[in-house]
């Protein structure tokens, strides 16, 4: 090995071509999951404030947001919704209606484009009255009953369609239930991504807007969210996720957890994806706005990031953006 001045570092970044052909990473549109927002009603889009750029769309919106993002060369979307409070309850009730808005824009979606791949979020917290991701007793939240519940509409989005079914609430032993109920509905081709290590963030806050859960959450999500100070937990949380049947695993939120991204990697070497959440895109567009950061480089650097931390994708809401800026 030697050292300056035989080596110099800096000889391999003098020119363009000489950086390109030494880069380690590469980011393309195949890298991305476009996280969108959906609402229920005749407003096509409603902007979110916490996230300027943003718009909850509806069930005619979301087919044209479909067809933009295949358009731009975007894989796959990812669909969260806004759910009317007056459908709301203690049991999430409405997690199981067949016709509800996530099943119908599935089945709009897949339709009209049937290229693009379809993720949904397997949850109970846009449905119920206290905005948690399970069922109550009292002040607790009950693991296996929930762990039901969410299988049961695990089955319904993949009857609507979707090809990916993400369970984000962290309850025990979720994906293998799940996983057991679409073997026996038949449904053994949709694909597994568990919100593997789910860290109890303050960075979830605009979506909690976004989707109109942050007025009704009654305390905080500590009991089954990890805690943001453990990282060997999230290694048995991705072992057991993988044990119980998941094809890819995700951790969130993104930037401040590239460590967790890179230990799973190394230790699992499965497909790792990144949320990069709410509040990420958030404070990001805030510094944008105030004209303090540069927002191409910014979104693209944050994105390579999670490239370099050993991510295969990343699911973003700047997904349109950084597709177009990545068009060849
Ligand atoms: C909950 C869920 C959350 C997000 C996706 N699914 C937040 C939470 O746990 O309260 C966060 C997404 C974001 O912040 O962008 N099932």
């Amino acid at each position: 090995m030697s050292t300056y001045p035989h080596t110099r570092l800096r000889r391999t970044r003098q020119a363009d071509w000489s950086r390109r052909l030494v880069r380690e990473n590469t980011l393309s549109r195949d890298d991305l999951i476009w996280t969108i927002v959906l609402s229920d009603g005749p407003a096509k889009r409603t902007p979110v404030p916490s996230m300027p750029g943003v718009d909850r769309v509806n069930l005619d919106e979301i087919v044209s947001e479909a067809k933009r993002a295949h358009n731009l060369g975007i894989p796959a979307i990812a669909l969260f919704p806004h759910i009317n409070p007056k459908y709301k309850d203690a049991k999430a009730s409405e997690a199981l209606n067949v016709t509800g808005l996530v099943p119908e824009a599935v089945r709009a979606v897949k339709a009209a484009v049937p290229e693009i791949g379809i993720i949904v979020d397997v949850a109970l917290d846009p449905y119920t009255d206290h905005g948690h991701d399970g069922l109550m007793e009292g002040e607790t939240i009950i693991n296996d009953h929930t762990v039901e519940l969410l299988a049961e509409s695990a089955i319904i989005l993949a009857d609507a369609g979707a090809d990916i079914v993400a369970p984000s609430d962290m309850m025990d032993g979720r994906v293998g239930v799940i996983r057991d109920a679409l073997e026996t509905a038949n449904h053994t081709d949709v694909m597994i991504m568990s919100y593997a290590a789910k860290y109890a963030s303050g960075f979830y806050g605009p979506y909690r807007d976004a989707i109109g859960t942050a007025a009704a959450l009654k305390g905080d999500k500590r009991t089954y969210q990890m805690d943001p100070a453990n990282s060997h937990e999230a290694l048995r949380e991705v072992e057991q996720d993988i044990l119980e049947g998941s094809d890819m695993v995700m951790v969130k939120p993104g930037m401040p957890y590239l460590d967790i991204i890179r230990r799973i990697k190394n230790e699992f070497a499965l497909p790792t994806y990144a949320f990069q959440v709410s509040g990420e895109y958030a404070m990001m567009m805030a510094a944008v706005q105030n004209g303090w950061l540069d927002e191409q480089r910014i979104i693209l650097e944050s994105l390579m990031g999670f490239k370099r931390a050993g991510c295969d994708g990343v699911l973003t809401y700047f997904a349109p953006k950084a597709a177009t800026w990545l068009q060849d």
